[in-house]
């Protein structure tokens, strides 16, 4: 007898944990958000599970696509979530149970020399996904992948493992993308993307949006199909954030640009919710049960992406890492929305006040900075790569001695930005390289040691990447360029338009290639290089290429 069908689903835990809101609802509320977390109901945690034939999919369960994520030198994660019905609720399977499912990578396209195969479950529990960690794979190399399920294929992704950690490797192209909200216009840039010759790709947040979606899509304005309903609201629940990734994974581009390259992601505000802090609601909302929207979110984060499983660390979900890419670079990837303190002076964009400036204040958390700086000092890369969410360097919005600055980003924690800035001097880090998202434009930036004195040294670069979607088509010259232009002296570019970043590094050289798409609100938008940058290796600072 299956136990699976008789237990409580997540979000019927918490529903019933917010009826009993008015007793001791803070550690009601907690463990129904521990119900949703990892740790609990892991798959293949219950022996006596209900295995579903195969036979029972009688529908293509592949409509999501494919990825690989977080290639290491000998292992690489492959994703793909079964989903017959991707738009209803259940996505057209049973409310419990699982099915295995055949996965197998190959050296080749046509997978004539197949290199490892096995089967893995795909539980109801974590909505259909299925999470391959292929190992014994050879240091990069290129494979092709796939899974079967009964009479089923999937679509062939393509994917490459890292350097191995002693290999002296001569250059490597890295894409660099964020913001795609789906209801701002179409992912051409992504259509692009699948098209560049990358070993790998950085997805640095908002993945999703939280915001209700109406059945024309927004301004992509369907005529050949109409959105459920279900979707026509802000997403709080399990089920809310689970269809709103089945809706972002039925997109044919993003499909594409999985299966082209394999990405390492980090999340920032729009999976769970406008800019959140921590543990702490957007707006002036209960925490308590945002505890538990939080977890949801995370859940079904982690269930829609190529990512290894987590250790269980109660409603929180460990996302930052390291990973050495041959001698060449280290990527530290960072999470500066889930451990932070709660914007200063009401958010938005203010004056630095003793609030904003308190030198306690931190973005990363104290356990991940200390994880960051002790990464740093052993670091033997030539460039330390650190893909990240909101934007490194002072931005002044107007040209006055005092101005204000954005409470959200790193100008809204200066503390954490200068415990930052002494570890990469205290590890002696000559060649800093940030990756940004946020912000829906693209920026080419100095860091300075000190941002108040224009002359104090520059000790790295940040390449701050447009969106792939959110904010509509834009525009080269936004209406406050020549006022940021001015206002930054270490702002060396800066464009509204929507794309992706190529960057490419080697021995000499860190590149940043700002692509841009002539407009999103049609499909049939076209691709040009907007700017190329370099920096030098020992000799930081943005120069035209
Ligand atoms: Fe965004």
């Amino acid at each position: 007898m299956s136990s699976t069908s008789d237990r409580p689903t997540p979000d019927q835990q918490l529903l019933a944990a917010a009826g009993r809101l008015d007793r001791r609802r803070f550690l009601t509320v907690t463990s129904a958000a521990a119900a949703l977390a990892f740790g609990v109901n892991l798959p293949g945690a219950h022996a006596e599970e209900n295995e579903l034939a195969p036979r029972t999919l009688t529908e293509n369960p592949f409509t999501l696509g494919v990825a690989s994520g977080d290639p290491l030198p000998d292992a690489v994660v492959l994703w793909t979530r079964l989903a017959p019905r991707p738009l209803e609720p259940g996505v057209g399977l049973p409310p419990a149970g699982s099915i295995k499912v055949g996965w197998e990578i190959a050296r080749d396209e046509r997978f004539r020399r197949v290199e490892r195969r096995g089967s893995a479950k795909a539980h109801a529990e974590f909505n259909w996904s299925v999470h391959v960690d292929a190992t014994g794979l050879e240091a990069a190399r290129e494979y092709w992948y796939r899974f079967t399920v009964g009479q089923w294929t999937s679509p062939v992704g393509r994917t490459r493992t890292a350097p191995s950690h002693g290999r002296k490797l001569d250059s490597t192209k890295l894409g660099l993308v964020s913001c795609q909200a789906y209801e701002d216009g179409y992912f051409t840039a992504y259509r692009h993307l699948a098209q560049e010759d990358l070993d790998a790709v950085f997805h640095v947040g908002d993945y999703i949006y939280e915001y209700g979606i109406d059945s024309v899509g927004g301004d992509r304005r369907y005529t050949d199909r109409v959105l459920p309903a279900a979707l026509n609201h802000e997403t709080t629940t399990l089920e809310d954030y689970r269809l709103r990734y089945s809706l972002y994974k039925t997109d044919p581009d993003l499909q594409a640009a999985h299966a082209a390259h394999p990405w390492y992601v980090t999340w920032d505000d729009h999976e769970v919710e406008n800019n959140y802090a921590g543990g702490i609601p957007e707006k002036n909302q209960d925490p308590a049960p945002f505890v538990a929207r939080r977890a949801a979110a995370y859940r079904a984060y982690w269930e829609n992406q190529p990512l290894r499983m987590p250790k269980p660390n109660g409603t929180d979900l460990t996302l930052y890492r390291r990973f050495q890419y041959g001698q060449l670079a280290q990527f530290d990837i960072l999470d500066t929305r889930q451990y932070r303190d709660d914007q200063a002076n009401g958010d938005g964009w203010q004056y630095p006040t003793p609030e904003s400036q308190d030198p306690k204040r931190t973005l990363m958390g104290a356990t991940q900075e200390r994880w960051f700086a002790d990464g740093l000092r052993r670091s033997k890369a030539l460039w330390n790569v650190v893909p990240q969410q909101v934007v490194f360097s002072r931005r002044k919005n107007t040209t006055a001695a005092s101005s204000k600055l954005s409470m959200d980003a790193w100008d809204g924690y200066p503390a954490a930005r200068e415990r930052f800035l002494t570890a990469v001097d205290q590890a002696g880090v000559k060649n800093l390289v940030l990756l940004t998202g946020d912000v829906h434009v693209a920026y080419a930036l100095d860091v300075k040691r000190d941002f108040d004195d224009p002359n104090s040294r520059t000790v790295g670069v940040e390449f701050v990447g447009t969106s792939i979607s959110s904010d509509g088509d834009g525009e080269a010259h936004p209406s406050n360029w020549a006022t940021l232009t001015a206002a930054n002296p270490h702002m060396k570019f800066y464009d509204g338009r929507r794309g992706y970043t190529v960057v490419t590094l080697d021995r000499q050289h860190a590149r940043a290639d700002y692509r841009a798409v002539t407009h999103i609100t049609r499909p049939d938008g076209t691709l040009l290089t907007a700017a190329s940058f370099v920096t030098e290796a020992g000799n930081p600072g943005i120069r035209p290429a």
